[in-house]
């Protein structure tokens, strides 16, 4: 038996996670779909989120999935209790802006929120501000632009900068000194969001922190399974175009990979 994980996104984010889940488990076999053909989820409602979210998690178990990660920010806010409630025996690791660490990270007391509109209006984003925001002031920015940006891998264009400068400037004005990625897209313009805010700010992302809690609910929740010596494997999905998805899938994963198409049944 092989150790299963799926893991799932609007499109390509959640491959900024999957790389810690790599390291974490390197034996597994890894399964990743991106939901490129309804990226991106940020502007969508959640009835929407949570009805594609259904979708892959049904593809992820079809293929023998254990445990799932949604690695997405916006889906584990409109989705994740429902699908909790429907698929209850399923360890569902979740992602959510990292406000905690942030709150103890500052030292101006004001920590800046860059994640989609769906996440920061999200009554799950307001229950976590309410837990561990205490004294600190928290400033948020809804970034639409960026995961498209993303998506078609300008990490550094002229279009990415100006919207990465438009998107930042109210949280350095406000004071932040501190910025959550809340959105697992935005760890690929960890680089760029560096040279434009500058080397004072912290920048704090939830990747390696899931990795390690899924790893944890492995361990405990799943039957044990002897992986001694096995080479952990990885498979890709896209509901888009696989061509288009391949391209960037390799180029962000960082080595040349086949996507195949979501099956119909799934999309
Ligand atoms: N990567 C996603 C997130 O973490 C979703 C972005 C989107 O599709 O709008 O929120």
């Amino acid at each position: 038996m092989v150790r299963t994980i799926g893991v799932f996104d609007s499109g390509v984010g959640g491959l900024s996670v999957l790389h810690h889940i790599r390291d974490a488990l390197p034996e597994a076999r890894l399964i990743y779909v991106a939901d490129s053909a309804h990226v991106p989820y940020g502007g969508r409602s959640a009835a929407y989120i949570e009805a594609r979210s259904m979708a892959l998690t049904r593809f992820l178990l079809s293929q023998g999935a254990e445990a799932i990660v949604i690695a997405c920010n916006t889906a584990t806010a409109a989705a994740a209790l429902p699908l909790r409630k429907q698929f209850s025996n399923i360890p569902f690791i979740g992602m959510e802006p990292a406000v905690k660490p942030a709150v103890a990270a500052t030292r101006s007391n004001v920590v800046g929120v860059l994640a989609t509109v769906g996440t920061l209006e999200s009554a799950r984003f307001a229950a976590l501000l309410d837990k561990y925001a205490g004294n600190v002031k928290i400033v948020t920015q809804g970034c639409p632009g960026l995961v498209e940006l993303v998506e078609r891998d300008e990490l550094h264009s002229v279009e990415a900068r100006s919207l990465v400068e438009r998107y930042t400037a109210p949280l350095l004005a406000a004071g932040a000194d501190t910025f959550i990625l809340g959105c697992t897209h935005y760890p690929f313009l960890a680089p760029l969001i560096r040279e434009v805010v500058g080397e004072q700010i912290t920048l704090i992302d939830t990747g390696a922190a899931v990795a390690r809690e899924l790893k944890r609910r492995v361990d405990s929740e799943l039957s044990p399974c002897e992986m001694q010596g096995v080479a952990g494997s990885e498979s890709f999905y896209t509901s888009g175009d696989a061509e288009q998805a391949a391209r960037i899938v390799s180029q962000l994963w960082g080595k040349q990979v086949v996507v195949e198409p979501l099956p119909h049944a799934y999309r």
